[in-house]
């Protein structure tokens, strides 16, 4: 169903997880009066957490049913979207990619095309902060909350560097099945995209810590680029 069904069930799935925290490590990057938008916003929990700060955040994505949900979570220019053809007609100080977007993308060259994308709608003096995952090796979870019993497994091809992840989740007696393939990218690849269309990388950070350098070991890696 990729993110469609999902999404109503979304933010209940990830109701753990600790978004105050990123959006306390993003908020190093954007000062008073900064222009953002958050690409691949999801239900928007990123965006609306940061407008909440005071902060007007535009919204992409691709999954109008996301977008939906992100809606009701605040006010903003919300554009339905893939972020390998991004058609706006503004710049952004701060642009923001959370949780595994740019993993959804298939291989270098697709990122190059996204990273270039990016930079169209990036001022001269502006920053992108994106939140890479970075699996280790394949695995499972299982646990229950709120009435939800939860299942992931993911199947880490080192090889080719994919990650097949599947996700069940059972509320009552209904279940519902999502699955999802991700690209996973080295912090190599992602500075020579950014090399080759002008971009720079300034830093790598694991965990959403800016005492903590990403490396190709770091579960998750931000990386925060700039022209
Ligand atoms: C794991 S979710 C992350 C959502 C949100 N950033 C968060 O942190 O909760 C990945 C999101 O990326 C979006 N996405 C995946 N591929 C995309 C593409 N090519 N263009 C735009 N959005 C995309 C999906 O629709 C989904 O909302």
């Amino acid at each position: 169903m990729e993110y469609k069904e999902f999404a109503k069930y979304y933010d209940r799935f990830y109701k753990n997880k600790d978004y105050e925290k990123e959006v306390g490590f993003l908020m190093n990057f954007i000062k008073e009066g900064d222009e953002i938008i958050d690409i691949g916003c999801g239900t928007g929990i990123h965006a609306s957490l940061i407008f909440q700060k005071g902060f007007y955040v535009d919204c992409l994505d691709l999954n109008d049913e996301m977008l939906e949900v992100a809606k009701t979570r605040l006010k903003s220019n919300f554009y339905s979207q893939n972020i390998l053809d991004i058609n706006i007609d503004k710049k952004y100080d701060v642009i923001i990619s959370m949780f595994a977007v740019l993993n959804h993308l298939k291989s270098v060259d697709e990122l190059e095309k996204c990273l270039s994308n990016l930079r169209g709608i990036l001022k001269d003096d502006g920053k992108i902060i994106i939140d890479l995952h970075n699996p280790q090796s394949s695995g499972s979870k299982k646990d229950s909350f709120d009435n939800m019993t939860r299942i992931m497994e993911w199947n880490y091809e080192k090889k080719n560097r994919i990650e097949n992840s599947k996700i069940t989740f059972m509320i009552g007696y209904k279940r519902y099945d999502d699955s999802h393939v991700f690209k996973i990218f080295t912090i190599d690849e992602v500075k020579e995209c950014c090399t080759k269309i002008g971009l720079k990388v300034l830093n790598v950070y694991e965990n959403y810590d800016l005492d903590k350098e990403g490396k190709e070991t770091s579960k998750n890696l931000q990386f925060v680029i700039c022209n």
